[in-house]
């Protein structure tokens, strides 16, 4: 059952255009996620979904009613901010509690879901404690809690990750993904990092100056993107045109055509015939090694794993380089 559907939906800020003929279907359930560059639309969608702005045209469905000219408040949305959006002098309670409180429910009931939903993200021992008190992490549990108490037909995710460090980000997406799959919300989620949405997501839309660029299941964005624009954003693809490749590789391809090849399907190896490339940036980084090759005043990249390395190269070696792929995947 489609919970959410996006239908030409288009939007301009005066002179630009922000989003173009956006058409979406996401179901029951369903994690999605919406990745993209910095200013692609991505937040101005999420906004246009929860009612916080109107579309220039198109249409809103939600549940399977059209929704496209309701308020906030009649859309049975919930948002998780970046910045956790919480009142800062109440107490972890309250702020889960408000929403419900708004909604004039009764006391005993309140209790009891705040408690309930507070056990979910385990914040339940820090329930009376001020929210000035918490840490990042705890902050957006807290917002997350606040959101799943009022059982939204839907949560929306703004980058809700992206001020949390490094490994607070890597348990908290864990975290998130567990609670969205236990309560069986349908989830889209909104960010820029490529990995993340790789990672949490059932299906993504890959967005791009308003104009979604695909749509499919991780696996097959990573690994047959349709054109230049995903292959770079979501894989880091090596680009190469008919020329390079053929000069490179001796793999023919028409002058309209570009080769993608993901760093880790190019793995330098001893110096052969006369093509010459050179390493000019070696970075480790524990599990993989990554090599910056340059040929001609073309920059390569190549990531392997450091353990499988039977020869390491050096800055300023010469080297050959080998495509390891199952299959040659050609863009527009
Ligand atoms: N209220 C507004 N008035 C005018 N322009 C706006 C308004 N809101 C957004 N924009 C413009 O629309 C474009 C898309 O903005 P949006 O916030 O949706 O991008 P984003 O993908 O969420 O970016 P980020 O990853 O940086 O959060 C930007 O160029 C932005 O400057
Ligand atoms: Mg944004």
């Amino acid at each position: 059952m489609k919970n959410l559907v996006l239908n030409n939906i288009s939007k301009s800020f005066g002179q630009t255009n922000v989003l173009s003929d956006i058409s979406l279907e996401i179901n029951q359930g369903e994690f999605f996620s919406i990745v993209g560059p910095s200013g692609c639309g991505k937040t101005t969608l999420l906004r246009i979904i929860a009612g916080l702005e109107s579309a220039d045209t198109g249409k809103i469905f939600i549940g399977g009613a059209d929704s496209t000219d309701l308020p906030p408040q009649k859309r049975n949305v919930g948002i998780v901010f970046q910045n956790y959006a919480l009142f800062p002098n109440m107490t972890v309670f309250e702020n889960v509690a408000y929403g419900l409180s708004v909604k004039k429910t009764e006391k005993n009931i309140i209790h009891k879901k705040v408690r309930d939903v507070l056990e979910k993200v385990q914040m339940e021992h820090k329930h009376d404690k001020n929210i000035s008190t918490l840490s990042g992490g705890e902050q957006q549990r807290v917002s997350l809690a606040r959101v799943i108490v009022t059982e939204p037909d839907l949560i929306l995710f703004d980058e809700p990750l992206s001020n949390l460090d490094y490994s607070l980000r890597l348990e908290t997406r864990n975290e998130l993904k567990r609670l969205q799959r236990e309560a069986g919300i349908t989830s889209v989620y909104v960010t820029h990092d490529q990995t993340e949405a790789l990672a949490l997501s059932d299906r993504i839309a890959v967005l791009n100056k308003g104009i979604i660029q695909q749509t499919g299941i991780p696996d097959d964005i990573y690994y047959n993107p349709e054109n230049k624009f995903v292959a770079d954003f979501i894989g880091h693809a090596n680009l190469f045109g008919s020329q390079l490749c053929s000069e490179l590789f001796q793999i023919e391809i028409d002058s309209d055509e570009t080769l993608a090849v993901l760093p880790e399907e190019l793995i330098p190896t001893d110096k052969s015939g006369n093509t010459s490339c050179k390493i000019i940036d070696v970075q480790f980084t524990g599990f993989s090694m990554e090599y910056s090759i340059l040929f001609k005043d073309k920059i390569i990249r190549s990531l392997l794993p450091s353990k499988s390395l039977n020869n390491r190269f050096g800055i300023g070696e010469e080297i050959g380089l080998k495509i390891v792929s199952e299959k040659i995947r050609k863009v527009k």
